[in-house]
């Protein structure tokens, strides 16, 4: 079932620019009408040590009720904004790079580190889709949905992602203050790139890098789209080039069956896991992925790179398997099969073979592996992502005790 209602809802927003950092905001004028509908007329005051500024939003609610608990329809709770939001102090979000791009300010949270203090991989592409979605949010043009514009919403369109990339240099720690910007760009003649930096607010190193691929598919038929005309005129003025991690030409991802090193099987999706397309999120892949990964590789090793090929749908009853491969192996059949001279990589001797060369590798600074995620439908596989990760050794482990 959809959630679905239709913003109908308008929001006027007057501000002037003013610093983000530390807003104390009050609500006041929240008084219901007479008639027991909701305020029509809600007042910021924000306050900041530069200008105190009142934001005034007018919002005007649907006639007819809609989906919503208490008399309060979903539309009124979340105020989705349908002209541009410059600024949210809520979000701690801004519209930056000339009016198209977007800042998020966050902190790194508890349930976001891993074992280590650091922010996992998992939090890290949580955050990219949150602020992706803000993005939307403050755009004016989210419609029903997953990130979803309103043209979208009227032709059935949701966005799937194809490609994904992450770099990561440094994991944030628990309590570190990041700024996450992204925007968008076009890809080919029917796709959109999206990229992401996320830095230290302190500092302005940056700690990671993301850039992705999506296309447009009908809801119903589950077929890709072309972009129609009406969304391409939503969307491609908040186009702007500028790609965070250069393209070289895009790696090819292998094939992996059966015979993979590494394999875990019987991975079903939860109820937990699917999203509001009511699809496994894409996040929850990765999850899936790097569960394949030995034990000592996550010990020692940093994740550094990620690159995932997303195929296929996964449904909730699908039951899934994780294939990992150490590349080595790779090289090697590829090196038998085309008969050219590979006797070492890394330094480490090939004739070792196996668990001792993947050891060898393991000892120098990094290894990689490549992935896929595969559902068995009958005696054939359908596969659902392929991925290459990159890791590298923790010699800097952070420590909290010193
Ligand atoms: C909705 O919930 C609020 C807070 O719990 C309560 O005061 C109010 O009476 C409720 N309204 C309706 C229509 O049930
Ligand atoms: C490109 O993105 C980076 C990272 O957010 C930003 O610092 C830079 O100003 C952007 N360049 C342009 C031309 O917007």
């Amino acid at each position: 079932m959809s959630l679905g209602f239709r913003p109908t809802l308008t929001l006027i927003s007057t501000m002037t620019t003013f610093s983000l950092s530390y807003v104390p905001c009050f609500r006041t004028g929240s008084s219901s009408t007479d008639n027991g509908d909701p305020p029509s007329v809600w007042s910021f005051k924000i306050y900041s040590a530069f200008t105190s500024t009142k934001i005034t939003r007018t919002t005007m609610y649907a006639a007819l009720p809609l989906a919503g608990v208490n008399g309060t329809t979903l539309v009124e709770r979340t105020m989705i904004p349908t002209q541009k939001q410059f600024v949210d102090p809520f979000r701690q979000g801004l519209i930056i790079m000339d009016g198209v791009g977007y800042r998020q300010t966050v902190v790194v949270r508890s349930y976001e580190v891993g074992t280590d203090k650091t922010a996992t991989l998992i939090s890290i592409m949580n955050l990219l889709q949150e602020t992706a979605l803000n993005h939307v949010w403050m755009s004016g043009l989210l419609g029903d949905g997953f990130g979803a514009t309103r043209g979208m919403t009227r032709n059935n369109l949701i966005w799937v992602v194809t490609r994904m990339q992450v770099e990561v240099d440094q994991y944030p720690i628990w309590g570190e203050i990041l700024e996450i910007d992204t925007w968008v760009s076009a890809s080919g003649k029917n796709g959109m790139r999206r990229d992401w930096e996320i830095r230290s607010h302190d500092t302005g190193i940056v700690f990671a890098r993301a850039t992705s691929t999506w296309v447009m598919m009908n809801e119903k038929t589950r077929r890709l789209s072309k972009i129609p005309d009406e969304v391409r005129e939503e969307i491609s003025p908040w186009f702007i080039h500028n790609q965070t991690i250069k393209e070289e030409s895009p790696e090819k991802i292998n094939k992996l069956d059966d015979n993979a090193k590494y394999i875990n099987s019987g991975l079903q999706p939860k109820r937990s896991d699917l999203d509001m397309n009511h699809h496994v999120n894409n996040v929850k892949y990765v999850g899936w992925m790097l569960e394949a990964v030995p034990d000592e590789c996550l010990e020692n090793y940093q994740l550094s790179n990620i690159v995932l090929e997303y195929r296929k749908e996964c449904g909730s009853s699908d039951v899934v398997q994780s294939l990992c491969e150490p590349e080595e192996l790779g090289i090697i059949q590829d090196g038998v099969q085309g008969g050219t001279d590979v006797n070492y990589i890394n330094g480490c001797s090939i004739g070792i073979g196996g668990g001792g060369l993947l050891n060898c590798l393991m000892n120098e600074g990094t290894i990689r592996f490549t992935h896929g995620l595969q559902v068995k439908e009958g005696s054939k596989c359908q596969e659902i992502v392929r991925g290459k990760t990159t890791w590298k050794k923790r010699n800097n482990r952070y420590t909290f005790c010193g």
